[in-house]
């Protein structure tokens, strides 16, 4: 177990506010999940696997029992894979839900073999950045009617290894490297949480923080493409090898937990941290020009159209 750690030591509570966040039946987000169902907070779990949803939600419900004051879990479907399952899952939360005041950008897939989303990216990119660039985007009317507001974005130190090859962003005419897609699906995070505070920001819209950070590394199902992309049983030796270097889930939720509830940052917006502080990002991360050229990009490859998140008015609860 890392000594160096950080933690969220915050004791806010959450009564009263609903927080989504995305993958969340395994791994980091099942932890944030769980931290904020014992502050008190509505907490959508917007998964692909509904089984394996409900499963986590069940243990989550379970391990808090015995807990005096929780909240509530939903499970919603949301696979990132595909751009319409965004849309679907949007459309449902924008007619239920009133407020939004925590997003968690965490689903991620690592070092997977070449392949594509159901919209034809390359599925790291599509996954990690683009889906979750929509999301945030469709659902930022509600959040604006939420302030105070957080968007907490799951990105990794591998955003340092590899640039954004704005060219080729889908691999068609060069060889695949899964390594390099993860990376560059990470910077994209990264690249994504500061441009989307520096809109805001230019648009006038107070109270609302985005955040990207760097969990650790972390004992979770992460790895699991490993023994395809490198040799039958590298997750095993790495994880041989490694594991006294690896955090618990439990501990690799903290800075996210940290950025999105602790007061000690709630005055900032657009930084990168890991464990628990403000660090540098790459120096590809802090590139404006680069930043709003992903923004673009973005924009156009889920197909935005006319659509302005900053303007854009919440019609309200359709439905309740
Ligand atoms: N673990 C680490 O050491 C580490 C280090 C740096 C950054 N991170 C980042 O931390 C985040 C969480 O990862 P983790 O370590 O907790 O890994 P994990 O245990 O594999 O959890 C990833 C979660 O994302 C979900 N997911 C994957 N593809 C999805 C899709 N198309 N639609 C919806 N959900 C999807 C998974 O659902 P299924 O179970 O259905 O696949 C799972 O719930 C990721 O963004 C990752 O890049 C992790």
């Amino acid at each position: 177990m890392p000594v160096f750690s950080g933690r969220c030591y915050s004791n806010a509570k959450l009564i009263g506010k609903t927080a989504i966040v995305t993958g969340c039946n395994t791994g980091i987000g099942k932890e944030t999940v769980r931290d904020f169902y014992r502050r008190g907070a509505k907490v959508i779990m917007a998964c692909r696997n509904i089984d394996k949803a409900e499963a986590a939600k069940n243990d989550i419900e379970d391990s808090c029992k015995d807990l005096p004051e929780k909240g509530n879990l939903i499970v919603e479907k949301c696979d990132l894979s595909s751009l319409s399952s965004v849309r679907e899952f949007t459309k449902k939360i924008l007619n239920s839900e009133s407020h939004i005041n925590i997003l968690v950008n965490n689903a991620g897939v690592m070092m997977c073999p070449k392949g594509v989303t159901e919209d034809g990216f390359e599925v790291q990119f599509g996954t990690n950045h683009l889906a979750h660039f929509l999301l945030t985007m469709l659902l930022l009317p509600c959040i604006r009617n939420s302030t105070p507001a957080r968007i907490v974005t799951v990105s990794s130190a591998a955003h340092t290894r590899y640039d954004i090859n704005f060219d080729d962003l889908n691999y068609e005419n060069r060889r695949y490297n899964s390594a390099e897609a993860y990376s560059q699906s990470k910077l994209a995070n990264v690249l994504f949480s500061r441009e989307l505070a520096a809109k805001l920001k230019a648009h006038n819209i107070e109270g609302i923080n985005t955040y990207s950070l760097h969990p650790g590394v972390i004992r979770t199902e992460l790895g699991r493409h490993m023994d395809d992309v490198l040799f039958k049983g590298a997750r095993r030796i790495i994880g041989f090898f490694f594991y006294p270097f690896f955090k618990s889930p439990e501990l690799g939720a903290q800075t996210t937990i940290y950025c999105a509830v602790d007061d000690k940052c709630a005055n900032e917006t657009g930084l990168y941290y890991s464990d628990c502080v403000v660090k540098n990002p790459d120096r590809k991360a802090l590139n404006d020009e680069y930043a709003k050229k992903l923004w673009e990009k973005s924009v156009e490859l889920v197909k935005l159209g006319d659509f302005d998140p900053f303007t854009a008015v919440h019609s309200g609860v359709a439905s309740k």
